[in-house]
């Protein structure tokens, strides 16, 4: 008889477990029959020696079957999600998913909330004016086949394996694994039902993970895994040194998505917005390959059809957003403090960390899972890697609702910006794409 000690005892020693061992393991972590140390226990073994292909795989579908699924089967055509591991200033999403259901791509997207230094797509919906984030299984599906995208928060019994794993990695110090990291993902993908997949594995600072090859490695495993369980996958490794775009927080990162449909928005956000939605016009059917989806998604975003889209969206979920209005109707905060360059120079380096940071110690973000977050505040940057400054000159913007805590952070956004005689090496954004 098998027992959770001995599996741990196995990992801890660097043996492969089994299939039916990992089953077990799931279905303890699910039912509470495994307790919350011996979870913990585990985890840490595999930070330590990792876990084979296939091991990854296992436990990605087990989780994946551990609660509930989502049955698109009642969706017309082919439906495409998109991942992104998580960033400090990523809205890709909100361009992303109205670009392409303006193609005719039905896009069901589940989101999460932000934890940390990340952010979360699901909070920065709701900072829209009555947005809905919550709708029954009939609606989504009705509104995904009329408009062809609906976005909701993750139901709860969704791959509640994942949920407590994942909750007991945040307090271990064990996210950073890969197989731990693909087989969150991964599993929750897998019940999100979608049946193609683009993920967009991030690298760098603001991310978790701080290097290259370790990006791609864990790339080609959810892509394998994907795959293995009869889905489409492609994955872009894409840079997160600096944050993404210039906003960081929740309102201010709707009006840049905004800006980003409206043809005025930073270059990099759009870069790697087009890049995902070509990929998901390719998994989609509507476009033969990368190049052919990159020009649609480009034509979408020109003639203003994927801002249109947008706003179909925000109203079909109860949102209110007014184009006509100084920052769309959206809530903005009361003080908006300026981050001044204390030496002249070339930004070499944004730590997307320590921004990410900021943003959530002015409430833009969650230290816990309960913490309640303020939409308004944020931060705007003013300058971004490569450009050239003057003493003096604007570094960033510090949205906040209390003085207190905008002087709080000053300072931290001012050692986040790494300020150099020389420019820096320039770096491409999308440093690779696994097919
Ligand atoms: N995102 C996830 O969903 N899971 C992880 O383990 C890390 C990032």
């Amino acid at each position: 008889m098998m027992n959770y000690q001995d599996i741990i005892k196995a990992k801890r020693d660097g043996k492969e477990l089994s299939t039916e061992e990992i089953r077990l393991l799931v279905k303890g972590i699910s039912d509470g029959s495994m307790a919350d140390y011996q979870i913990s226990a585990f985890a840490m073994a595999v930070y330590f020696k990792g876990m084979s292909e296939r091991e990854t795989s296992d436990l990605a579908l087990a989780m994946a079957e551990s609660g509930e699924k989502v049955d698109l089967s009642g969706v017309k055509g082919k439906t495409v999600d998109k991942h992104s591991t998580g960033g400090v200033g990523d809205k890709t999403t909100m361009v992303v998913i109205p670009l392409v259901a303006a193609a005719g791509v039905p896009v069901a997207k589940m989101s999460g909330r932000g934890l940390g230094h990340t952010g979360g797509t699901i909070d920065k919906f709701e900072s829209i004016p009555g947005f809905k984030v919550e709708m029954s299984h009939h609606r989504f599906i009705e509104q995904v086949n009329r408009i062809k995208a609906a976005v909701v928060s993750q139901t709860g019994n969704l791959v509640p394996a994942d949920k407590k794993l994942y909750a007991i990695r945040d307090v271990t110090a064990t996210v950073e694994s890969i197989p731990l990291i693909a087989s969150s993902v991964m599993s929750k993908k897998l019940a999100a039902g979608a049946s193609g997949i683009v993920l967009d594995v991030k690298v760098g600072k603001g991310a978790f993970m701080k290097n290259k090859e370790e990006a791609v490695q864990l790339a080609k495993l959810m892509v394998k895994i994907g795959r293995g369980a009869g889905r489409e996958v492609r994955a872009l490794i894409t840079d997160m040194e600096q944050p993404l775009g210039n906003m960081v927080g929740n309102s201010l990162e709707v009006r840049e998505a905004i800006d980003t449909l409206k043809g005025s928005g930073p270059k990099d956000l759009e870069e790697i917005s087009l890049a995902l939605a070509s990929h998901m016009l390719v998994l989609g059917g509507k476009a033969e390959d990368f190049d052919k989806g990159l020009l649609k998604a480009k034509e979408l975003l020109a003639s203003g059809k994927g801002l249109k889209k947008f706003i179909e969206i925000v109203e079909a979920q109860g949102g209110k957003i007014d184009l006509a209005k100084e920052n769309y109707g959206l809530k903005m905060a009361d003080f908006c403090i300026e981050v001044k360059a204390d030496k002249g120079g070339y930004i070499s380096g944004i730590d997307a960390y320590e921004i990410g940071h900021a943003a959530m110690c002015l409430g833009a973000g969650r230290r816990k899972i309960d913490d309640i977050i303020d939409y308004a505040v944020g931060i705007e940057l003013k300058r971004k890697v490569g450009n050239w400054v003057e003493k003096g000159d604007s570094l960033a913007v510090i949205h906040a609702n209390s003085e207190e805590k905008a002087e709080e952070v000053k300072e931290k956004i001012l050692k986040a910006y790494n300020i150099t005689n020389n420019p820096p090496l320039k770096s491409p954004l999308i440093m690779a794409v696994i097919e």
